[in-house]
This record gives structure tokens, C-alpha cells and sequence, in this order.
């Protein structure tokens, strides 16, 4: 009664064996918590410009890691100003404003805590 269960434990594991996955990048490797995936494809476009690390064009503060939107900021954190900041239109300074899909992608993870992800980006 053993039997089935080792037979599929040897077949999985001749697959595995079997397969040459290539060496990916660390940072992009599936299980290494970042932030999601199109969240940080939307801050590189549209925040990072200035929000950079180090900041550039005044910026108070860089918008890269999870722990930049956990720093407190003007008596809250900064994931609680940047929901204002976009919703009024006032970040990304001086640019086209944010449309409402973008809006819904940043807000929805700022209020969610800014939780990371192990998703593969590619
Ligand atoms: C062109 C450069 C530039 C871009 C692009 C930009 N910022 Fe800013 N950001 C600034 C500067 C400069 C300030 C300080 C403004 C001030 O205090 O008058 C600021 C301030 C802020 C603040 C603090 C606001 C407050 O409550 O005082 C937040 C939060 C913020 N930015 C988030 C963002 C986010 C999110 C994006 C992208 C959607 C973004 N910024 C894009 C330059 C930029």
C-alpha cells in the first residue's frame, strides 16, 4: 500500500533533477519579499523621478523600500501622506496627475499597510 506514494516521490524528484533552471537575479527571485510588483513599476514611472535614493529635486524623503513608506512624516507615516498627496492631485508635483486605475493601485496598497510580495516580476 506504500508503493503509490514512493513511486510519486521518485518521479518528482527525476524532475527536478531534470530541470536546468538558469540562475536568476537575487532581487527578482520568486520568494524574496518586494514590494508588488506593478506598485513598484508605477513609483519607478511616476514617483522615483525625485523620489529617488538619494532624493533628487527636493524631495523630502526616497520612495524605494517598504520601510521609506514606514518612517514617520509630518506627524503620521509617510504611506499615510502619500494617500493624501495623490488623491489631491498633489504628487507626482507639477506632472499629469495619477489616472483612477493608478490612483486605485497606490491608494489600495498604501491603505493595505504596504504589504510585500513574493511574486515573480517577470
Ligand atoms: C518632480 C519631483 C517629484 C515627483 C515626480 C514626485 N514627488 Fe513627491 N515630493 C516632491 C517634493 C519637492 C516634495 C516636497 C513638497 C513640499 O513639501 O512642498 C514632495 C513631497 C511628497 C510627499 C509629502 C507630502 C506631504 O504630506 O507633505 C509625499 C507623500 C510624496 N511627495 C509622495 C509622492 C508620490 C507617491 C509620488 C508619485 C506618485 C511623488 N511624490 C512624485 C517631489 C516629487
Amino acid at each position: 500500500m506504500q508503493l503509490v506514494p514512493l513511486i510519486s516521490l521518485f518521479v518528482a524528484g527525476v524532475a527536478a533533477a531534470s530541470c536546468g533552471a538558469p540562475t536568476p537575479s537575487p532581487e527578482m527571485d520568486a520568494g524574496v519579499p518586494h514590494i508588488p510588483c506593478e506598485v513598484d513599476a508605477l513609483l519607478t514611472a511616476r514617483c522615483r523621478v525625485c523620489h529617488s535614493n538619494p532624493p533628487t529635486q527636493y524631495a523630502p524623503f526616497p520612495l524605494v523600500t517598504q520601510a521609506d513608506f514606514q518612517r514617520p512624516f509630518g506627524g503620521s507615516t509617510v504611506a499615510e501622506r502619500a494617500v493624501g498627496a495623490v488623491e489631491s492631485d498633489f504628487m507626482p508635483l507639477n506632472a499629469t496627475p495619477l489616472n483612477s486605475a493608478e490612483k486605485t493601485l497606490l491608494i489600495g496598497w498604501l491603505d493595505a499597510g504596504v504589504p510585500l510580495s513574493t511574486a515573480n516580476c517577470n
